[in-house]
């Protein structure tokens, strides 16, 4: 086969697998053999760039950065809805449709109104070329690499495919998102190293689509519903669907992510009672939504319609209102995170929102304060957004109280005194006092004793406050140098902020005896896990795993150049310079040798393998029993270095059961009744070509 032909075939069957991962939710492959065939496209891309083909797969992973987007003109215009906040401008709406089609019956089509990004792609014979922003309706950036990067996005769409053929050139229009679930995680992992938190889902969605790395933007795993469909008559003048009801069953046939949450209606009433339905259910969704839209399903009555200069007269949006509520600020206060940066809190007079009490809501920033220009005693406006904080949206003027007072923003730490700073292009002002300051003292104890870091989870709820209270601990490393004679009979009472309930936090024999205990195990906490708990700036669960993974040991790790750093897979120079900074304290180095000296992990496994061959590449091998030749590690090893996978059980997955002396015989009834073929030692070296033993 020529390299050409390799790339055909690759190409179509990677397409095949992602559309059955992404619209089916099954796969025929498992992952490893899916990386492995994606990484040999890649690689013969890069051999012969020439036959590259434009639906490539290898476009999901992203890679392209582009300096500025270029501008595209939208061959149909993307115009904005009209929208509605009450059942009155509901009916008006369905009023003015039924006098505009002059009482001929008509249906809706009722949809969600999904909170993110509008999008527009075009497909050429079923490729998609272009993928586009909205811009001002008539011009936007042309984003086609990075929209590629959304999975659930057919890249060529098979002739064939449903029951209507696709089209030789149309347009669908829909709305990119980060789903709820990506944004939480994304915000974790940028909690846990440190840098600000992404406001909300949608700013987060458009920031992203606007990244000029598109290999950036793979990494946040975007979405998109599509729900317009776009195209010239066909050249005998007939129109490829008939109404959008149409169109959306076909899109969903051809592969494209269609919400299923539409429903056609053909009264206002049944508008009504979608919009009901949909006013509690929508929260249940993987995304923020803000409202429904009624679109008039056939599309000859669109067009008998018409639009105004903005929108269309055959469609409508209908905005739930937001959950918001008005109540007086009483006063701020300023939080310390772990890294130190402060953040302004309103304390409010308690007031209900949807369901529950607020009493405090969050004010992000100094710009923000300065934005709505607030002031203390003020009537603010608070609502829930896509977020769980509520937030401060706006003040009330006519209701500004004489004695409203100026907000002074602090100068110096509310916690600890220190005058704080702000730096070049952060929104946040930080207390420099990292090692002092008893809140970053105590948000570090939280981090270090958390279940994927240290797992010394017994300390939690204000236990870990009471040892930092009484000068027990000033330091992680001390916590292995406590004894029992210290911590029993501990004791503390505290008033909880909401409830105005006292919590007495005592400390009997037996929560020592738990505490002492998870102590002594968490020694036995991976290498990777240590360094991530050490809470050093832009060091994630993920960034430490590769360290480690790299280095092999603290040793390694302490000793390693700007250099050396940098070559670690996906370090930059932000973590490289975090790490040498941190390290180059002394301080630091003191702590880390006395938690050497407690027993830590400080060495880790070393995945980099010694590549022996690619025998095995593709294939999943799992082993059982004792064998002449190996033991576990060596085994573990030839089968890592020649491209073979190693999977925890036997499952429909693997595709080698290895078999030695005492092997199990639960392992092998289960292979044996999923038909996983079986070898023996002499068999498996014979697959890595060793003929010396066989
Ligand atoms: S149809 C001619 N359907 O709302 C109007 N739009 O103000 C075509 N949106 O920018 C739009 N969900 O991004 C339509 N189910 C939906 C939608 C939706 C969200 C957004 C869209 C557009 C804005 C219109």
């Amino acid at each position: 086969m020529t390299p050409q032909e390799r790339i055909r075939e690759l190409t179509a069957q990677l397409t095949y697998y992602n559309h059955q991962y992404y619209q089916d939710s099954v796969s025929e492959v498992d992952d490893f053999t899916f990386d492995q065939l994606l990484q040999e496209l890649t690689d013969l891309e890069k051999q012969y760039p020439d036959f590259r083909l434009p639906d490539s797969p290898t476009a999901r992973v992203g890679g392209t950065i582009s300096k500025e987007f270029p501008t595209v003109y939208h061959r149909f215009p993307m115009l904005s809805l009209g929208n509605t906040y009450s059942e009155e401008d509901l009916i008006e709406f369905d009023t003015r449709v039924r006098k505009g089609l002059r009482d001929e019956p008509y249906e809706y089509i009722c949809e969600l109104k999904f909170d993110g990004v509008a999008l527009s792609m075009t497909y050429e014979n079923g490729v998609l070329v272009q993928g586009a922003t909205r811009g001002d309706g008539v011009r936007g950036d042309d984003i086609t690499h990075n929209i590629r990067t959304i999975r659930s996005l057919p890249l060529r769409i098979s002739p064939g495919k449903g029951h209507i053929s696709v089209p030789a050139l149309f347009e669908v229009r829909g709305e990119g998102f980060l789903p709820l679930a990506e944004f939480d995680r994304i915000n974790k992992e940028r909690e846990d190293i440190g840098e600000p938190l992404l406001a909300n889902p949608r700013n987060a969605a458009s920031g992203t689509f606007k990244q000029q790395d598109s290999g950036a933007v793979a990494q946040r795993r975007l979405d998109c519903y599509l729900y317009s469909f776009l195209a010239d008559p066909d050249p005998s003048g007939e129109a490829i669907f008939h109404t959008h009801e149409e169109s959306l069953i076909a899109l969903r046939e051809w592969g494209f992510n269609v919400s299923p949450t539409w429903k056609k209606c053909t009264t206002i009433r049944e508008v009504m009672e979608y919009i009901n339905e949909w006013d509690t259910k929508r929260f249940e969704l993987p995304l923020g939504t803000d409202g429904i839209v009624i679109k008039v399903n056939r599309y000859d009555q669109q067009r008998e319609l018409g639009y105004t200069a903005k929108s269309p007269r055959w469609a409508i949006a209908f905005k739930y209102k937001a959950q918001a509520a008005s109540t007086t600020l009483n006063a701020i206060q300023y939080q310390v995170g772990r890294t130190g940066a402060v953040t302004p809190v309103a304390m409010l007079t308690p007031v209900l929102l949807a369901g529950t009490i607020v009493k405090r809501a969050s004010l992000h920033n100094a710009n923000e304060i300065e934005r709505l220009g607030v002031m203390l005693h003020d009537t603010v406006f608070v609502e829930k957004g896509g977020e769980i904080i509520p937030k401060v949206t706006s003040v009330d003027l006519s209701r500004r109280p004489a004695d409203a007072q100026p907000i002074v923003y602090p100068t110096e730490c509310p916690a600890c005194g220190t005058p704080l700073i702000r730096k070049e292009g952060e929104a946040h002002f930080y207390c420099p006092n990292e090692k002092y300051c008893p809140p970053q003292r105590q948000a570090r104890f939280e981090h270090f004793i958390q279940r994927r870091a240290m797992n010394i989870e017994s300390l939690g709820e204000g236990k870990i406050q009471l040892l930092i209270d009484r000068n027990l601990v000033l330091n992680p490393a001390d916590l292995y140098d406590l004894t029992n004679g210290q911590l029993l009979g501990l004791e503390k009472t505290y008033t909880d902020e909401d409830t105005g309930k006292t919590r007495t936090v005592k400390f009997g024999q037996k929560t020592v005896d738990n505490i002492l205990t998870a102590i002594e195990r968490s020694k036995a906490q991976p290498f990777s896990n240590v360094l991530f708990a050490l809470g050093i700036r832009y060091v994630g669960n993920t960034t430490a795993e590769k360290l480690v993974d790299y280095f092999g040991s603290m040793d390694a790790l302490m000793v390693a150049n700007r250099e050396q750093l940098l070559a670690v897979p996906d370090t930059g120079p932000r973590i490289a310079d975090s790490l040498l900074e941190w390290f180059a304290d002394a301080d630091n180095v003191q702590q880390v040798e006395r938690l050497r000296a407690a027993d830590l992990q400080f060495v880790g496994t070393r995945k980099e393998v010694v590549a022996e061959g690619n025998t095995l590449a593709g294939k999943t091998f799992l082993y059982t029993g004792t064998f002449a030749g190996f033991d576990r590690e060596e085994l573990e090893a030839k089968i890592a270095a020649n491209g073979g996978k190693l999977l925890s059980g036997v499952s429909k997955k693997l595709n080698y059961l290895i078999v030695g002396e005492n092997a199990g015989p639960s392992k092998v009834a289960k292979a044996q009744q999923l038909n996983v073929p079986m070898i023996n030692e002499s068999e498996f070296r014979s697959m890595l070509g060793d003929t010396e033993h066989s």
